[in-house]
Order: C-alpha cells, then sequence, then structure tokens
C-alpha cells in the first residue's frame, strides 16, 4: 500500500493501521532528508498550505510551517485574533474565502471538537486537524509513536502508561487510538474526576496509583493539567496533584527499571513533572519536537499525492 485511505487526516480513529505504518514509514524518509545540509525538496513546490490557528499554539503550527517549507510549498498563515472572525465571520465563509485564492490545503486548530470534521464535509481541499478541542489531534499521536518506535522498536506488546489530565486532552485520545492499532498495551493514570467514565471500552487499562503505573510501563507519557479547559474543580490543589501524580526523581529513582519519559508540551513544571525529569537522560520531550517536523511532511506529502 502506498497511499492513504482518506483524503483527510481528522483523526487516528478513522486511519487504518496501514495508513499508521505508512505515515511512519514516509516520515522515516523525511527525518533522513532534514538532517542533510540541504534540508529542502520541492516535492509540494506547486501546492499552497493555508494554516488556520483559531487556538493558541507554538510546536503544532511552527513544526507545520517548517514541514510546508521544507517541502517548498507556498504558505499562509492565518491567525483568528487578527481576522474577519472578530467581525462575526463564520468558519465556513473564512475558509470558503482562503479556499477561492486557489488554496490546495487546510491546516487547522480550532477549539470546538467536531470542526475539522464539520470543514471535510463541505469543502474539496485537503484538511489536516491540528487540533480540536478535546477531541483528538491525530499528528501528535503519530509523532509520539515515531518517538517511542526510535526507542523501543516495534510497539506490539509494549506498555504504555499516559498520565494527567486524560478527561481534557486530545492527545490522550490520539494516542489511545493509534497505540491500540500499534499493537501497545495502553493504563490510562489520573484522580478519577480526570478520567472520563466508559473509556475502558476504548480497551485501556484504568490506575489511580502513579507509582505502580510507572513501575508497570515502558513508557510514561505525562500529560499537562489543563486549567484553561477546567470550569470546576477537578482536585484540591495544584500542590496535592503534584504531591499525588506528579512524575518526579524521587518516583523514578524507585523503579526497577528505565522507563522512557515523554510530553506532548507545554509543559507544567513543578506539576504534572519536574524538571530534573523533563531534562533527564530519561527524557525524549525534544526528539518529540523534532520527529514532528518530518510527520507532518510525512502527512501532507501523503495526502497531496493521493489519487482519486
Ligand atoms: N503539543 C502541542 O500541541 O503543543 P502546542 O499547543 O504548542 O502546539
Amino acid at each position: 500500500m502506498s497511499q492513504l485511505s482518506s483524503k483527510h487526516v481528522i483523526g487516528i480513529e478513522h486511519l487504518t493501521l496501514d495508513d499508521i505504518q505508512l505515515i511512519l514509514n514516509t516520515a522515516t524518509q523525511f527525518k533522513e532528508i532534514i538532517n542533510r545540509p540541504i534540508k529542502k525538496v520541492p516535492t509540494l513546490r506547486d501546492i499552497t498550505i493555508a494554516n488556520l490557528f483559531f487556538e493558541n499554539s507554538t510546536r503544532t503550527r511552527i513544526s507545520f510551517e517548517l514541514a510546508q517549507k521544507r517541502l517548498s510549498a507556498d504558505v499562509i498563515n492565518f491567525s483568528s485574533s487578527s481576522s474577519s472572525v472578530k467581525k462575526g465571520e463564520t468558519l465556513l465563509d473564512t475558509v470558503n474565502n482562503i479556499l477561492s485564492m486557489k488554496v490546495d490545503m487546510i491546516v487547522m486548530r480550532h477549539p470546538s471538537p467536531g470542526a475539522a470534521h464539520y470543514l471535510s464535509d463541505r469543502i474539496d481541499a485537503h484538511i489536516v486537524n491540528a487540533g480540536d478541542g478535546t477531541h483528538e489531534h491525530p499528528t501528535q499521536a503519530l509523532l509520539d509513536a515515531y518517538s517511542m518506535q526510535e526507542k523501543l522498536g516495534s510497539l506490539k506488546g509494549k506498555k504504555i502508561a499516559i498520565i494527567g489530565d486524560i478527561m481534557h486532552s486530545r492527545v490522550a485520545l490520539s494516542n489511545i487510538f493509534c497505540l491500540k492499532k500499534l499493537g501497545a498495551e495502553v493504563t490510562l493514570c489520573g484522580p478519577p474526576t480526570l478520567i472520563p467514565k466508559h473509556i475502558q471500552s476504548l480497551g485501556v487499562n484504568i490506575s489511580h496509583h502513579v507509582e505502580e503505573t510507572l513501575q508497570w510501563c515502558d513508557v510514561a507519557n505525562i500529560l499537562r493539567i489543563q486549567l484553561e479547559r477546567q470550569n470546576t474543580k477537578y482536585f484540591p490543589s495544584l500542590r496535592e496533584y503534584a504531591l499525588y501524580y506528579g512524575v518526579n526523581r524521587q518516583r523514578l529513582d524507585k523503579l526497577s527499571k528505565e522507563i522512557v519519559i515523554m510530553h506532548p508540551g507545554p509543559i507544567n513544571r513543578g506539576v504534572e513533572i519536574t524538571s530534573d525529569v523533563a531534562d533527564s537522560e530519561h527524557s525524549i520531550i525534544l526528539d518529540q519536537v523534532e520527529n514532528g517536523v518530518a510527520i507532518r511532511m510525512a502527512v501532507m506529502y501523503l495526502l497531496v499525492n493521493k489519487t482519486d
């Protein structure tokens, strides 16, 4: 198989295992290219891509733009705060106006779950979801899987813990879909109030004991406490969260084995993870960011090269 099954990348839920493996394998070729002295290829020379960010981003926005530039695409960056969205223009009108200027692909981050799916039903251009509310963040899960594979080889049977604010995390949901499709065992760990009811139906284990979870896993993917999405109190204080669920050096030192530490960023240092863990030899947090460029190059390249 050398083509994606879909003309959009909206979520990992809708990608096949073949799609995921094709993206990961293609990313390896692009990673080799972007580590050469000349990092740029003419692959998307005639393609124009608009990056529509309706929500803040550092890593994803810069990573997509860099990936587009490495592929020689023309790039338009749209920020909702300085646009006519502020005057009441709808999402669909905004996107249709941008597309009428001969744009081929939309990369979109939006606070509403389902926003990318809504667009994909209404426009012809390729859509890449760069994060839709608490729903999915597919390229983050792909770069996470790629980074885990670089460290551990095949993920089949590997034990992956996702620790933290599962309830408000699009990264958690995309990671669960991706890791399960790749054959990994997944445990979600956090306070009961931050783990959605019925999420076990996705085939994951649940734990409320961070030390047991760290001892069980090969990889701990630690998630940010998303205070901006919490309109109620899910735990008494950040201090108590750090005390009961924070990953710190003392907890790692108690383990009888080494584990890989990951975090999608941005990090709340001293809350879900301490600096001595985030910056330790076990951490691959900056490898995740580096791999994000190759993954996004692969996704956009494969979408443009999909025929029919
Ligand atoms: N990991 C991630 O999505 O980071 P940004 O919000 O900075 O893009």
